[in-house]
């Protein structure tokens, strides 16, 4: 404890004293969408959840060296705001920045206490806790509250659109495609027979069986909704609906087809959809107008109309009380700073052992899947990361996590308490997120399945 002390005062020279903390490139960060308060960010946030400042002299000091190291590390891993102002430069400021700010503000909880205590004027002064807070509403109002209420413009959850932009003949074509067993090379097997449209979008099975029964190591996230994501698959390795189109069909353990020219072979067969395709995209069949059309299609995919939905957009009695609780159980546990937006979770990257050890309590073997994204970016700062899941129609989508090891939801509650949020979350708030988490399911005229988790 004292040394820790000593580490983050130590910490606090650089930010304090150093001025601006500049990073070791030279590159001063893009501050922009901090937009009024971006002096205070950079002067007391920024040294702890930004990666590549020089450290001091003294962080050299073994001893010293180790605990700066850590301070800073959980720092970024719990949220990074590198990621935010570099990679996704010039879109507007995140969904999961914003509410994991807010939470720190109306807790109180940043700086560090520890830091704070040794570091006179760090903490963060009542102007400046408003000034947050104000540029968090301002910054949702002018770009994710497109359809709330305006009493409830300022949640972090927004209802998803009642319909979306699709060009409905390329839909059309791609609804066929979706549905197609020719897409795989055997002909058994289509995207529907993995992502069924009565099972929330998934197959509820822990791990999908592929073409000649084969099965990966990660569970299916849902095909609802998916349009809202910021990323594609777990670890976020396609950037949009079109590129990860391209992924399962060729997948030797899915669909199992070698190239585009095998599909296209057996497609070019088929006279009626040619000339069905070829009306749409003149140029004829090719993986990208194959994809095009199957990611244009996946946009009809939306589930709007949750009865949590219909509160958001101002219908007081959408919800029950019980479920209301739930949702403010749901803010106050952190919940809602990794699940935000339209499809409540699908905007950001995070640790799965945040807070604690989850593989290693998990036990059992470890899966190929459990290395998050770093199986596609092979970067330190990357494992164990995963993309936040979408938890609308959660309800529908079980077995749950990357490892399908979850069957009820209380207990998806019970372990993100854990490792995600660091608070234990008791059984009566538990059932409350639950009931909360269950007024989420939507409308489509496919959903139909029924509730399969506990
Ligand atoms: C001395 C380093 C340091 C400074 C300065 C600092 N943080 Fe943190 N921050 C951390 C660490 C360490 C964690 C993770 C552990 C924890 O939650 O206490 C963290 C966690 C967070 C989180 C994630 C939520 C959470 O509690 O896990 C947010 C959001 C956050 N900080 C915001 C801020 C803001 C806003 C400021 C500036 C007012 C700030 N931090 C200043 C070290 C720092
Ligand atoms: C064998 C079963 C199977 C088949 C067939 C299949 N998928 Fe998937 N799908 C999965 C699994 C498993 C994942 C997660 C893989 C990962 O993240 O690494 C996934 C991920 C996805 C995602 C990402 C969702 C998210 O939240 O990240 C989308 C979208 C998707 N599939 C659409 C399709 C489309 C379109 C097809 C047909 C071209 C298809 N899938 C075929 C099992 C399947
Ligand atoms: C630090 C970010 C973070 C916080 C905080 C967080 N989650 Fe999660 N949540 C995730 C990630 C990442 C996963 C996927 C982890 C995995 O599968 O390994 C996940 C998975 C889930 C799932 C399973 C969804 C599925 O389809 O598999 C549920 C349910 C869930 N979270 C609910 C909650 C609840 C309730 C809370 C608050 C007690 C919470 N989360 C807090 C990041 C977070």
């Amino acid at each position: 404890m004292k040394r820790s002390c000593v580490a983050l005062a130590a910490l606090g020279m650089v930010v304090m004293l150093g001025g601006p903390v500049q990073a070791s490139g030279g590159m001063p960060p893009a501050m922009e969408k901090f937009a009024k308060v971006s002096k205070t960010v950079q002067d007391k946030c920024m040294a702890c959840h930004t990666q590549g400042y020089d450290l001091p002299f003294y962080s050299k000091v073994p001893g010293i060296r180790e605990i700066i190291e850590k301070d800073y590390r959980d720092g970024l891993r719990a949220m990074d705001l590198n990621t935010e102002m570099l990679q996704a430069k010039g879109k507007p400021i995140g969904e999961t920045v914003l509410a994991k700010m807010e939470w720190v503000v109306l807790n109180d909880s940043m700086p560090p206490a520890k830091f704070a205590l040794v570091h006179w004027g760090s903490r963060l002064s009542d102007q400046e806790k408003k000034d947050i807070l104000e540029w968090v509403k301002s910054s949702r109002k002018a770009h994710y509250a497109t359809d709330a209420a305006p009493k409830h413009a300022n949640e972090p959850i927004q209802p998803i659109p009642l319909s979306i932009k699709v060009d409905e003949a390329k839909a059309a074509v791609g609804d066929k495609l979706f549905n197609d067993k020719r897409l795989s090379t055997d002909s058994t097997l289509s995207c529907a027979g993995c992502h069924f449209y009565d099972r929330g979008g998934t197959d509820n099975q822990r791990f999908s069986e592929g073409i000649r029964k084969q099965f990966g190591d990660i569970n299916p996230p849902s095909t609802y909704n998916a349009v809202f994501n910021f990323a594609q698959f777990w670890d976020g390795r396609a950037a949009d609906l079109q590129e990860q189109a391209g992924g399962p069909p060729m997948n030797p353990i899915e669909m199992g087809s070698k190239n585009w020219e095998e599909i296209i072979g057996r497609l070019s067969k088929d006279e009626a959809l040619t000339a069905e395709f070829k009306a749409v995209y003149p140029d004829g069949w090719s993986g990208d107008n194959i994809t095009n059309a199957i990611a244009e299609y996946e946009k009809t995919l939306i589930t709007p109309n949750s009865r949590f939905d219909k509160w958001l957009r101002g219908d007081d009695k959408a919800i029950s009380d019980k479920e209301k609780q739930g949702y403010e159980r749901f803010k106050a546990y952190r919940c809602a700073s990794c699940h935000v937006g339209k499809s409540v979770g699908g905007q950001s990257y995070e640790y799965m052992d945040l807070k604690k050890d989850y593989f290693a309590d998990r036990g059992g073997e470890a899966l190929g899947s459990d290395k998050g994204r770093y199986n596609f970016t092979k970067k330190d700062v990357d494992m164990h990361r995963f993309k936040v899941p979408n938890l609308r129609n959660v309800e529908l989508t079980a077995p749950y996590l990357h490892d399908g090891t979850v069957d009820t939801l209380d207990e998806a509650v019970r372990i993100m308490g854990i490792y995600c949020a660091g608070l234990d979350v008791p059984q009566g708030d538990r059932d409350l997120i639950v009931a909360f988490m269950r007024s989420l399911t939507g409308e489509h005229p496919m959903l139909a399945g029924k509730a399969v988790a506990k």
